[in-house]
């Protein structure tokens, strides 16, 4: 019963005798689509909320202010709050308040601004018109009196499709320019006449075609792309026969608002919406809800690479997909976007570039940063093979004209300025060797309150970290995290002393020629951390009393309130999953804490390494840092939100008890205090989204992480794997997600016959696991509800999609 007779016929493969309709010429037959006219001589004027709505009220026609003093001429989905705007008609030629779009007596369709000047029209062919009308599918239609469609909205896409639209060949989506503003970007989606379905790059702002980054390669047999009444979306060839599925098995139309869209960054994707009313859509998020299986390419980082433009990111800067699959453009280190508004526009670098007049003078002054899995694979200068990474390391820090080397398998690529086609991926390989100049700081410029003179032992200090840290660890949360201590550092002179920690607190106060005696002049090393190092040590009064002593390096000692904080919170704790601190010293620059010494290491260690643990002592483990952390958050006098919860802050004793350690980075918050600080803590991987999103900060980040961990218990392995063969297995938490939702958790586990054998129990760790990693914090359960639910003294509803909820995730 819809306009879209034509496409139902064209569903029908193989049946000829419908066949023919498909081919009718325009303009296309009208059907029995129930619709207002709307008469001609009316108008709707830019500024008041006059708009021709659908007859179901779904849709509407009409302005929507979309910049300070500029209006397009849209349709838009009309029930949802965001009001998503599907096409538009001036998207690079705005109008203003005021101006009007009029159904004229002789039946054109025009937009005008108020001098009179004609900003767009509906092309009618001189045919004469009799009404308009917006139709409940999302199309608008200029018809005659016998209602034959003269034009439709749906055949002049702008960067969406809905279902029942078709896409012939000829027809092009042109993506806007960026998330907030809809003028035409940089890509191009085309069904061509020669049968294929591409993507192409645009040569921005001209808009020609470069070169494709994803084609169907249905030459000679595109015909028709079509988006479906299910909602399915499927290149089909001229006898009806599906040749390439886009999108399938999505949630039905009936519950559903669809919508396909080349979005500014250069994905084609499918999203759907619930109609809140129907029961049907009962469980999703309300919002516009990506199907990730839908995406091309799936990957536009590594997609696009081509030798003009950029490529996906800007100009030195380089690409990465989100946990969301979204790419990210990010700069590497010694770089800082030229505009954070628009990363588009690329990456400028922080340092005066080498002088080569004096290069051999100033080799020295340069130092590679090293960043994995890192290319930019067409700024080539010079390629060297069969040599090592010390020649290629050399070879770039003497050449000024080098700015960055990549290592690969022997070979040594020397990279010029502007570097493009950036990615970071795990398919890349190889190691990026990014020059930065020494005594300039890597800073951002915008950090204003960082103290300039600094700057060297920062260099120094996050070239370390970096080295400590995993590859995954991105540059920039540490040098926040870094710079919001170097801030606390001087907010207050110097004190020589500290004040020993509240009353009550039965912690001995050490000397530092103490436990200089204890650790034997600190000499063996048991682990080093962002902001510390731990050695062993025994307590002089008793030989058998081992201690780990905490050493708080340079840059953090001057930070009495971290350090204030740290004695007084865990000083306070008693509980049997959290490591007992014994003492202090806070002596002069000397800030130590002794520690009770945990015997086994963390639980990384046995955790990924070999032999594994088995399945009942990673269960108690489990159980372990759930009660820990309920402690923490509900039971201990003061709450303390833990920040960093990793297998790596996971300590086990002899028997395999877990012990939660490393307080250090642990913010002190009052029981319903919110975000007290901007900086993020934590390792990423295990960082709940909130950090990224500026959101209060509360105990239910820790929930997030321990849901990592969580199912790093459960299956033995790393959430993120950049070495699996299977994509769909790299990032733990989607891949357990999915075997959870098609009923084969048991994968989770293979070889694991204890865990096999515990079936039940392995799916609802898994559930309980999924709850955690909701990405609305208020869905999360607390510590205590998962204690119960481990423990099965609650039971376990089915977990939604955690992934259904993530939006982007923004740079800084
Ligand atoms: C238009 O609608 C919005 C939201 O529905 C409302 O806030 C605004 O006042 C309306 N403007 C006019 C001119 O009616
Ligand atoms: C959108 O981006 C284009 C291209 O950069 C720019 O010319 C235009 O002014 C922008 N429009 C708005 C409303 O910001
Ligand atoms: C839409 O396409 C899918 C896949 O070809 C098919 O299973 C489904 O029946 C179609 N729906 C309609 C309403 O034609
Ligand atoms: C690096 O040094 C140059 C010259 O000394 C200066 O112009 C530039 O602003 C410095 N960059 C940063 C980030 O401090
Ligand atoms: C820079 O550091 C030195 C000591 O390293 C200090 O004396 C000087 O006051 C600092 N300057 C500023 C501007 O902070």
């Amino acid at each position: 019963m819809k306009v879209v007779f034509h496409v139902m016929a064209f569903l029908v493969p193989y049946s000829s005798c419908l066949l023919f309709l498909v081919i009718l010429p325009q303009p296309f037959p009208a059907t029995a689509e129930s619709y207002k006219k709307i008469t001609l001589g009316l108008s709707l004027t830019a500024s008041n909320n006059d708009s021709w709505q659908s007859p179901s009220g779904e849709f509407a026609f009409g302005f929507q202010q979309v910049a300070v003093d500029g209006f397009l001429l849209a349709i838009w989905f009309d029930k949802i709050p965001e009001k998503t705007i599907l096409w538009s008609a001036n998207r690079n030629n705005l109008v203003q308040r005021g101006d009007k779009v009029k159904l004229m007596k002789d039946g054109q369709l025009v937009l005008n601004d108020r001098k009179g000047k004609q900003i767009w029209r509906a092309d009618t062919a001189g045919s004469r018109v009799a009404y308009a009308a917006m139709l409940d599918s999302g199309n608008f239609v200029l018809a005659r009196h016998d209602s034959v469609n003269l034009w439709e909205s749906f055949r002049e896409p702008t960067d969406t499709l809905l279902p029942t639209q078709t896409f012939s060949q000829g027809s092009k989506l042109v993506a806007g320019y960026s998330s907030m503003n809809r003028s035409t970007g940089r890509y191009q989606f085309t069904l061509q006449s020669d049968g294929n379905l591409v993507l192409y790059t645009l040569a921005f702002p001209i808009g020609s075609v470069n070169s494709p980054y994803w084609s169907s390669k249905t030459e000679g047999n595109g015909f028709l792309l079509s988006f479906n009444q299910s909602g399915n979306i499927y290149l089909a060839a001229k006898n009806g026969r599906m040749l390439v599925m886009l999108s399938s098995d999505p949630p039905p139309t009936s519950d559903f608002y669809h919508r396909a869209i080349l979005e500014y960054d250069g994905v084609f994707r499918h999203y759907v919406y619930p109609k809140s009313m129907n029961p049907g859509a009962a469980g999703w998020p309300l919002r516009w809800s990506p199907l990730t299986s839908s995406f091309i390419p799936p990957n536009i980082c590594t997609s696009i690479r081509e030798n003009n433009g950029c490529g996906a990111c800007g100009f030195n800067s380089y690409c990465s997909l989100g946990n969301d699959q979204k790419p990210k453009c990010s700069c590497p280190p010694g770089y800082t976007f030229l505009d954070p508004n628009d990363v588009m526009k690329g990456c400028k670098q922080n340092f005066v570039s080498q002088n080569c007049e004096e290069a051999s003078q100033e080799t020295e002054l340069f130092y590679l940063e090293q960043k994995e899995n890192t290319d930019w694979p067409l700024s080539d200068s010079e390629h060297f093979s069969t040599v090592t990474e010390e020649w290629c390391r050399k070879a770039c820090l003497s050449d000024c004209f080098c700015a960055v080397a990549i290592f690969r398998d022997g070979n040594c690529w020397k990279k010029k300025i502007p570097l493009s086609n950036g990615r970071f991926d795990p398919s890349v390989g190889g190691r990026a060797l990014i020059k930065i100049r020494q005594d300039n700081s890597t800073l951002n410029p915008a950090d204003d309150d960082v103290p300039k003179n600094k700057s060297r032992s920062t260099i120094i200090i996050i070239g370390s970290l970096l080295v400590i840290s995993s590859v995954s660890l991105n540059f920039l949360f540490i040098l926040r995290a870094f710079l919001d201590v170097l801030q606390f550092g001087y907010e207050k002179t110097k004190k020589r002393y500290l004040e020993p920690t509240d009353p009550g607190v039965t912690l001995r106060s050490f000397t530092f020629s103490e436990l200089e005696k204890a650790t034997g002049n600190f000499e063996e090393e048991l682990g080093s951390g962002a902001f510390a190092t731990v050695y062993k040590g025994t307590l002089d009064f008793d030989e058998r009393t081992f201690v780990a002593v905490k050493n708080l390096d340079k840059m953090v000692r001057d930070c009495e309130k971290e350090f204030k904080a740290e004695v007084n919170a865990i000083g306070r704790t008693n509980h049997k999953n959290l490591v007992k601190l014994l003492g202090f010293c806070n002596e002069g620059e000397h800030r130590l804490l002794v520690y009770e010494l945990i015997r086994n290491g963390n639980l990384a260690n046995f955790l990924f390494g070999n032999p594994r643990l088995n399945w009942f002592k990673r269960m108690q483990i489990a159980f372990g840092v759930a009660r820990g952390l309920f402690y923490l958050h509900e039971e201990c006098s003061t709450q303390i939100i833990h920040c960093d919860i990793k297998p790596q802050n996971i300590l086990l004793d002899e028997s395999f008890r877990a012990i939660i350690s490393d307080f250090g980075i642990a913010k002190l918050l009052k029981a319903d205090q919110t975000r007290t600080s901007t900086a993020i803590r934590g390792t990423k991987g295990y960082l709940a989204p909130e950090w990224f999103k500026n959101l209060p900060v509360t105990v239910k980040v820790d929930v997030y992480s321990f849901g990592i961990l969580l199912l790093e218990l459960i299956c033995c392995r790393k959430n993120f794997e950049p070495e699996v063969k299977n994509e769909d297995q790299m990032v733990l938490a989607y891949w357990a997600y999915d075997c959870y939702r098609d009923g084969k958790a048991g994968l989770l586990v293979a070889n694991d016959d204890d865990a096999v054998l515990d079936m039940k129990r392995v799916v609802k760790f898994v559930m309980i696991a999924i709850w955690c990693i909701q990405e609305d914090p208020s869905l999360r359960p607390t510590m205590k509800k998962v204690t119960l639910m481990l423990e099965g003294t609650v039971e376990v509803s089915a977990p939604p999609d955690p992934s259904s909820f993530i939006s982007s995730i923004e740079s800084f």
